[in-house]
């Protein structure tokens, strides 16, 4: 491909990894006006898949393709110029690496930040009033409710952890949905979330007061394990995490034993830190071997999804345009700053 004015082809070769059915059909669907050559794989891009992309000038991947030093090189050498990630969060990408081979990163920064923040809000709901718990119960036909008592949310106070398009929304749901008193932190503060009401405070402030504690910020290296051992010290006993961020934005480890010891109340957590070898597969007929996910699994107050807060069919529809989009404007030399990833501003890690 070295060489090549991909300006002057008509449309982009892309192989599009971690292909599942629904991200076939709506890719192949926004693909009607685009006309890319889009080639699907099943597999995430690895070190050991990467061979898979030579050839494509483009590399559409998702959250938990790993596009470490190593991968880049081998893309780079074999013809890739572009990365199209179908996510926002752009953890799993070693920019500077990208930048150094010349690789352009596009991601979707935004798709659909309801469908994140709608899911929050009901995770926060079953992982309180045992809504999954009640419905196993009632399947058995055992009524009682025992067990099951939860919280009224109107008056609690709930903390939200980076109050970009999805933070913000979480905030108004529950300021003015529920009537909860809402704190806020952030290295950037909103003015159109200081006119809800909710206030800026420093983290540990935050921590301190919070009987929940939602996280949205991006995970960098300012981020990983914000919520650890000593941060865990400083909450209130009883406080419930729930995390639609990014896994490694909690120590998970800290979070079990503080789920033992019952200062964790309870954790709704839909990102894991290892989620990259379990999530978006099936493995029902295989032992899982992640003794921590696993111990996870075993506390009445813990709720796991597998990565679906994003999952509503506006924003598949959503990614599979703006991907497509952000593939042929850079064909057209024009890629929109604000679908572009650079190292600059954020140091980010690999894993
Ligand atoms: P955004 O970029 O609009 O907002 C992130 C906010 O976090 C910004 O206001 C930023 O200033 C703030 N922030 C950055 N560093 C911070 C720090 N050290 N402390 C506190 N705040 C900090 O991003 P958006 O769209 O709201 O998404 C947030 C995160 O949600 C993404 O980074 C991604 O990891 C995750 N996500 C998860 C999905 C899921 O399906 N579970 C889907 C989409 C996003």
């Amino acid at each position: 491909m070295a060489g090549v004015d991909l300006r002057k082809t008509t449309t982009m070769k892309i192989a599009v990894f971690s292909t599942q059915p629904y991200d076939e059909a709506y890719l192949q669907q926004a693909n009607d006006s685009f006309k890319h050559q889009l080639v699907f794989f099943e597999q995430p891009l690895s070190a050991s898949t990467v061979a898979l992309a030579a050839g494509f000038s483009t590399v559409c991947v998702f959250v938990n393709d790993r596009l470490d030093a190593t991968v880049l090189a081998e893309i780079s050498r074999t013809g890739t110029k572009l990365i199209a990630l179908r996510a926002a969060g752009f953890n799993n990408v070693d920019l500077k690496a990208a930048e150094a081979y010349g690789i352009t990163v596009v991601r979707v920064p935004a798709y659909s930040p309801y469908a994140v923040a709608e899911y929050t809000v009901g995770l926060l709901l079953a992982l309180d009033r045992k809504i999954c718990r009640a419905w196993v119960r009632v399947r058995e036909d055992n009524f009682t409710l025992d067990g099951l008592v939860g919280h009224d949310l109107h008056g609690k106070v709930v903390g939200v952890v980076g109050t970009g398009r999805i933070g913000s929304l979480v905030a108004k749901a529950f300021k003015l949905g529920f009537g909860c008193t809402v704190l806020a932190t952030d290295v950037y503060h909103d003015p159109k979330v200081e006119q809800m009401g909710v206030p800026y405070v420093e983290l540990n402030d935050l921590i301190r007061r919070a009987d929940v504690i939602c996280l949205h910020c991006p995970l960098t290296s300012q981020t990983r394990h914000l919520i650890n051992t000593d941060t865990i010290a400083l909450a209130k006993p009883g406080f419930l995490l729930i995390n639609t961020g990014r896994g490694a934005l909690i120590d998970t480890e800290a979070v079990v034993n503080a789920l033992k010891s019952g200062h964790v109340g309870g954790l709704a957590m839909d990102v894991y830190e290892e989620e990259s070898d379990l999530f978006f597969k099936d493995l029902s007929n295989e032992v899982v071997k992640d003794d921590l996910f696993q111990h996870l699994l075993t506390f009445p107050n813990v709720i796991v999804t597998g990565h679906q807060a994003f999952f509503t069919q506006e924003a598949l529809a959503a990614i599979a345009q703006t991907t497509l989009q952000n593939v042929t404007n850079f064909q057209e030399g024009n890629v929109d700053p604000a679908k572009l990833v650079k190292a600059v501003a954020v140091t980010v890690s690999c894993k």
